[in-house]
This record gives structure tokens, C-alpha cells and sequence, in this order.
């Protein structure tokens, strides 16, 4: 294990003013996402879409890595360059989804299990070789009636736990996400309470294994109201509660925070960003690793005119540009319109 090389690896991404892409959506998820543009799923289209994506001009200057998918990581765009090889010309540290996904957990109704462990060690080794520097394991707990349970955060929290200390012993900086689902009418208080109970579990079992907090990264849900909860807390409410839930919970020797964006809108997690620097310096800097919220306007761009990859790229860039700027704290709303 090279201490020094996973912790600037893990500084590098939560870099100033940086943040990272996640454009790792498994082959049924992708599916979804063709689909609700009308393009079909094939590996032509996957590939053809995420090169446009990593290819955006300049698109270094926001965003430090992109979490790819396995399939991604092997593939080369249509000119003949590796993934890979385009992200390293844009300095852009490749990364890996590493498990295996979420299933029902035995015994426990509506609650799921992250697997992945099985073999991982060698599988890590093969991605190192291929290029990745980071990776992410993605836990799945879910806020219902009587869920979750500590039999449910347990099981995952020592199931990251473990994962980050083989990516550790591999040279490849574990990115940790335990994301409480938005799905549901809970509010605020019960978001922060079963976000606190996750987060404290996931780092007792970090200790236990060992893992070197200043070479790991947590990609944390917000403390936000369910999807449905009736009266929806606001943006300053989201801000202070996740950012006082992350100071009860998140060890200071981490290396960053980054969010999830879970179904937000692209403005909305831009501005709750926005709304958690604003509030002062934390121990860690607080940055995103967005999903949709990066990718929604470029992907109904790229399917509009797949032949004509720069209105996607001009879309990637400016959702880069405004998160860059709320990790910072210096988003404002008239910098949506200079776009
Ligand atoms: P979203 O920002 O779309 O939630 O995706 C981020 C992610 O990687 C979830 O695992």
C-alpha cells in the first residue's frame, strides 16, 4: 500500500473547485436512461454517448474523476483512443464501480445487501492495471415503515468497510457511498437521524479494517425530505442539517465529502451545494460526484443530434462549471443565465 500516492489521489479529487462525474450506471440503468431518450441500448450507443461526454472540451477544469463502468473502462471511442487515454489527456483520474449491486437482504423485507466482495482483491488488481485510481462501492439503505434496521446498516457498513480496505491495499482510493434513498414520505428529522446511524456505523467499521481516512472519500446522500414528504424542508434547512449530521458523524482525518444528487434537479443540488459552503469551513472539502445532475441536459442534447456531439459537451460543461463553482461557494443563480 502506497500511503502518500492514495492520499494525493484522494486530495486531487475533492481539488478546489472540483468535483467528480458519475457515469457509471450499470447496463440496466443506462437502459433506463437511453430509453426515456428514445435511443436504444447498445454497447455502440453507450460508448458513442460517454466519449462524447469524457471528450468535452476543457472539461478538466471542474471535474478531477469520472467513475466509469466496467464495460467503459475497456472500451475505446470511435477514433481509435482509449477511455482511458482521453481522460488522462484532460487530467482526469479514472474510476471504477466495483460492486456487484444491491439485493434483498435474507430475512429482511424491502431492505438490500451490497455484494461484490467475492474476488474483489483480483478484480481491483486488473482495474489498477487498466488505469483506475479510485473506485466506488454503493450501499443502499431505504427510510420505511420500521427500516431500516441495524441488521441492514451493519451488514453494509462492514461490507464497505471491507471493500475500502482491499482498494487501499491495491492503490486505488476507495470512494464509500452509503445513500439513503429520497424514495418516500419521510421528513428532515428522520432523513438526519437514520443518515447519523449510517454514518456512524460506517465509520466505526472503517476503523476496524483499517482503512487510512486521508486516502478515502465519502459520497454521502443529503439530510433532504422524502420525495413525497408533504412539507419539504428548504434549501438553508438541507444545508445546515446534512452539514451538522457530517460534523456528529465524519471523522475530520477524511480526505472529502462529495454528494450524490439522488433524483434532485440539476439546479437543485448545484444550490444545495451552493447552500453548504456557504455556511463556512468544514474539516473536509464538500464537493459532488453527481450522477443525473451532471449528465441530464447533455443527454437529451446528445440524443437529439448524436451526430453533433458539442451542444452535449456545451451542456456537460456549463452543470460542471455551476457545481464547480458551489464547491467553492461562489455559485450564484445569474451564473445559470451567462450560459
Ligand atoms: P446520481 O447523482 O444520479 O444519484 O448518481 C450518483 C451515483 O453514482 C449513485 O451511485
Amino acid at each position: 500500500m502506497d500511503i502518500a500516492t492514495l492520499v494525493s489521489n484522494a486530495q486531487a479529487l475533492v481539488a478546489p473547485g472540483k468535483g467528480i462525474l458519475a457515469i457509471d450506471e450499470s447496463t440496466p440503468t443506462i437502459a433506463k436512461r437511453l430509453a426515456s431518450v428514445n435511443v436504444e441500448n447498445t454497447e455502440h450507443n453507450r460508448r458513442d454517448y460517454r466519449a462524447t461526454l469524457l471528450s468535452t472540451p476543457g472539461l478538466g477544469e471542474h471535474i478531477s474523476g469520472a467513475i466509469l463502468y466496467d464495460e467503459t473502462l475497456r472500451q475505446s471511442a470511435a477514433d481509435g483512443r482509449s477511455m482511458v487515454e482521453i481522460m488522462q489527456a484532460q487530467g482526469i483520474l479514472p474510476g471504477i464501480k466495483v460492486d456487484a449491486g444491491a439485493k434483498p437482504l435474507a430475512g429482511h423485507e424491502d431492505e438490500k445487501i451490497t455484494e461484490g466482495l467475492d474476488g474483489l482483491r483480483d478484480r481491483l488488481q486488473a482495474y489498477h492495471q487498466l488505469g483506475a485510481r479510485f473506485a466506488k462501492w454503493r450501499a443502499v439503505i431505504t427510510i420505511g415503515d420500521g427500516i431500516p434496521t441495524s441488521a441492514c446498516i451493519e451488514a453494509n457498513a462492514h461490507a464497505l468497510a471491507r471493500y475500502a480496505a482491499l482498494c487501499q491495499e491495491n492503490d486505488i482510493v476507495p470512494i464509500v457511498e452509503p445513500e439513503i434513498l429520497m424514495d418516500g414520505g419521510h421528513d428532515l428529522d428522520d432523513c438526519f437521524d437514520v443518515t447519523e446511524a449510517t454514518l456512524r456505523s460506517l465509520f466505526a467499521q472503517m476503523y476496524e479494517q483499517g482503512v487510512v481516512l486521508e486516502g478515502a472519500i465519502l459520497k454521502a446522500s443529503m439530510v433532504i425530505s422524502g420525495s413525497e414528504c408533504e412539507d419539504r424542508a428548504d434549501r438553508v434547512e438541507v444545508a445546515q442539517a446534512t452539514v451538522t449530521c457530517l460534523l456528529n458523524a465524519v471523522p475530520a482525518a477524511l480526505a472529502g465529502v462529495v454528494f450524490l444528487s439522488g433524483g434532485q434537479g440539476d439546479v437543485e443540488a448545484t444550490e444545495h451545494l451552493q447552500a453548504m459552503n456557504a455556511l463556512g469551513d468544514f474539516p473536509w472539502p464538500l464537493s459532488f460526484s453527481y450522477g443525473r445532475a451532471l449528465q441530464q441536459a447533455a443527454l437529451k442534447a446528445w440524443a437529439a443530434d448524436p451526430a453533433n456531439p458539442q451542444q452535449a459537451q456545451k451542456k456537460l460543461a456549463h452543470r460542471a462549471r455551476m457545481n464547480g463553482m458551489a464547491a467553492s461557494g461562489q455559485y450564484a443563480a445569474s451564473h445559470e443565465q451567462a450560459h
